[in-house]
């Protein structure tokens, strides 16, 4: 099998670090140029130089999703480098934790700007470009949270069940036009996000134990398995999925636990 993302021009908003440097990096060894957009320039800096030290194509574009300018601006320089874009994966998110009456305003304002404003501010303007392009495919970051109800994570929740039903409304709408949208819905992944959150808690070790324990097989699961599904997600082997939310969770949310005997 040749290179699965020949010929794809991609935009991944949060590719500094975590699981939106993991597809960065996916996405450039599978053929892809790469537009890595991330807040923090210097992180940016760092992944487009990991892909083309290891041969691949990239573009620095350092840029806060929360800001239409900024996006704008973002877009039209990948274009102007690469060529049409053909891919946009919205992966920039932020998790802050409390229910709801625990929630300030101000929180509650910057989790839906990150997680849905910035989809909808990168959607608005790739679009565009990949009509131009002939088509594209579309993937929004959710999360099982999305769906599923899990304590303490209301705001997050809410946004990435509006990501799903974005994406359901985005796939009928641009079907016509060759474009499809899809989300992702990882269960817990051994990423910084997760390191940071475990680290807050008072017994640390016995967090990070409880997270692997919610998870059939006995382990959260790593960044490169959520890329891969990105890769088929973005890849013309996907020509017939659209509107589809993939849960990358090993299991977990169709897993009805039982006691330990
Ligand atoms: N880690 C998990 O277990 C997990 C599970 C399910 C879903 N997710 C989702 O995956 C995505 C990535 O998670 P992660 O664990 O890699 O997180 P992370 O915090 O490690 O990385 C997020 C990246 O987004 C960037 N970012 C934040 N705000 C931004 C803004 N306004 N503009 C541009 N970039 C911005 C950050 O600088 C950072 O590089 C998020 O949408 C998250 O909700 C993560």
């Amino acid at each position: 099998m040749g290179m699965l993302l020949e010929g794809k021009v991609s935009l991944i908003t949060g590719a500094g670090q975590g699981i939106g440097r993991g597809i960065a990096l996916r996405f450039a060894a599978e053929g892809a140029r790469v537009g890595v957009l991330d807040i923090n320039a210097a992180a940016c800096e760092h992944v487009m130089t990991e892909i083309t030290q290891a041969g691949g194509q990239a573009i620095a574009l350092p840029a806060n999703v929360t800001q239409g300018g900024d996006v704008r601006n973002a877009v039209h320089t990948l274009a102007d480098r690469f060529g049409w874009p053909n891919v946009l994966v919205h992966n920039a998110g932020v998790m802050p934790s409390g229910r709801i009456d625990e929630t300030g305003e101000e929180e509650w304002d910057r989790t839906f700007a990150v997680n849905v404003k910035g989809a909808y501010l990168t959607c608005r303007e790739m679009i565009p470009m990949m009509r131009q392009a002939g088509g594209g495919s579309i993937i929004l970051m959710a999360s099982i949270t999305g769906v599923n109800g899990l304590p303490g994570l209301a705001a997050y929740s809410a946004t990435k069940g509006a990501l799903i039903s974005l994406a359901r409304a985005m796939a009928i709408d641009y079907a016509r036009e060759g474009i499809r949208v899809n989300t992702v819905s990882p269960g817990t992944i051994d990423s910084p996000m997760l390191h940071r959150f475990v680290a807050e808690q008072n017994d640390p070790a016995r967090t990070r134990q409880a997270f692997d324990d919610m998870y059939p097989r006995g382990q959260v699961g790593t960044i490169d398995e959520v890329a891969s599904v990105f890769v088929f997600l973005a890849s013309d082997w996907a020509s017939f999925v659209s509107g589809a939310n993939y849960a990358v969770d090993g299991g977990m949310s169709i897993y009805s636990m039982q006691p330990r005997m």
